[in-house]
């Protein structure tokens, strides 16, 4: 198999679960039904661990804090035969944070402290520009500074290497970023807090389509959680359904996908319905699971369930 050839620049996080019956109301205090240990996570980690196991040769460009409490993470990235060569230390600031919530259904909450996330800077993505020369794709999520995006997005312009960006968690962002963006992957909260749109329709679909594709963003993907993915550029669009299972926590789901896209579609992105495919395919294995990281399948894993 030819392998693509991934960049993931993104964040690190140590999450904490928290499992609940159903979420508080403000003012509440309620008991939670197991206290876990400590995860591996953040957006930026999860799309390349996912990456990593669904067999993309895959780069994390990340940083971290001095306390050794991502040490474990990076183990996992070892795992997963992610490069770590330039995963970042600050000196000055201890590895990000995530709390997340999950209730019955599934469904989750998440507070983030960024920590050394917010300290990777366009000097620090400058300095190992080298790791971007002979790359397929440039991944990028929003838990770190904008600018270390723009600058990773401008190297890879400058490689010829297509930009991959998930605007999450959603924030607004400069046009400067959206219009370095070849292929963005928004859920729906995120393409409506960017493109001003709420999606209650086809044609409210199509209008934030528009948006995107007016700004110069070739290829749109919206995750639509339960019913699957929206894919369009200039000359089509279409649905594709996400798998039928039932979710017991979907944290990571969206990083899944994200990471089995840029493992499956090719350099010229002729297989990109297929790669959607494969891409819900590999985080319906991922909403059966509890936990981030650790509910990420392999490719063969995902072979096994589908084929
Ligand atoms: P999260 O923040 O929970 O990681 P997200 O909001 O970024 O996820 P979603 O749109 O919820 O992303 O999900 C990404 C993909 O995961 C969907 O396109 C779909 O293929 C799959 N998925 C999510 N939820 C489900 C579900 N309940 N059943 C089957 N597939 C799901
Ligand atoms: O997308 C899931 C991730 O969001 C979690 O792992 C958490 O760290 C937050 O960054």
């Amino acid at each position: 198999m030819n392998k693509n050839k991934v960049i993931v620049v993104g964040s690190t996080n140590v999450d904490k679960f928290l499992n609940v019956k159903r979420f508080p109301k403000p003012g509440e205090t309620l008991h939670i039904n197991q206290a876990q240990r400590e995860f591996g996570g953040g957006k930026g980690a999860n799309q390349a661990i996912a990456a990593g196991r669904l067999a993309a040769d895959t780069t994390f460009i990340s940083k971290v804090g001095t306390d050794g409490n991502a040490q474990f993470i990076i183990e996992d990235f070892a795992k997963a035969q992610i490069n770590t060569n330039y995963i970042l230390i600050s000196e000055d600031e201890e590895t990000g944070q995530a709390f997340i919530t999950v209730n019955e259904e599934g469904q989750n909450t998440i507070l983030v402290y960024g920590g050394a996330n917010m300290t990777l800077s366009a000097t620090d993505v400058d300095k190992n520009k080298e790791a971007f020369s002979d790359a397929d794709y440039v991944v990028a999520q929003l838990e770190i500074p904008i600018e270390a995006i723009e600058q990773a997005f401008k190297i890879a312009r400058e490689h010829k290497v297509t930009t991959v960006l998930n605007p999450a968690p959603a924030v607004e962002l400069p046009k400067s970023l959206l219009s370095l963006t070849d292929i963005i992957i928004p859920n729906e909260t995120e393409a409506e807090l960017l493109s001003g749109i709420s999606i209650h329709s086809e044609k409210n679909m199509h209008q934030t389509v528009a948006y995107f594709l007016n700004l110069g963003i070739s290829t749109v993907l919206i995750t639509l959680g339960e019913q699957g993915t929206y894919y369009a550029t200039k000359n089509e669009a279409k649905m594709i359904p996400a798998c039928s299972v039932k979710a017991v926590d979907t944290t990571a789901a969206g990083d899944t996908f994200i990471g089995a896209l840029v493992s499956e579609l090719k350099p010229d992105l002729s297989n990109i319905k297929e790669a959607i495919i494969f891409a819900n395919q590999a985080s319906s294995l991922t909403v059966q699971r509890k936990g981030a990281q650790v509910s990420i399948p392999t490719r063969l894993e995902v072979q096994e369930a589908y084929h």
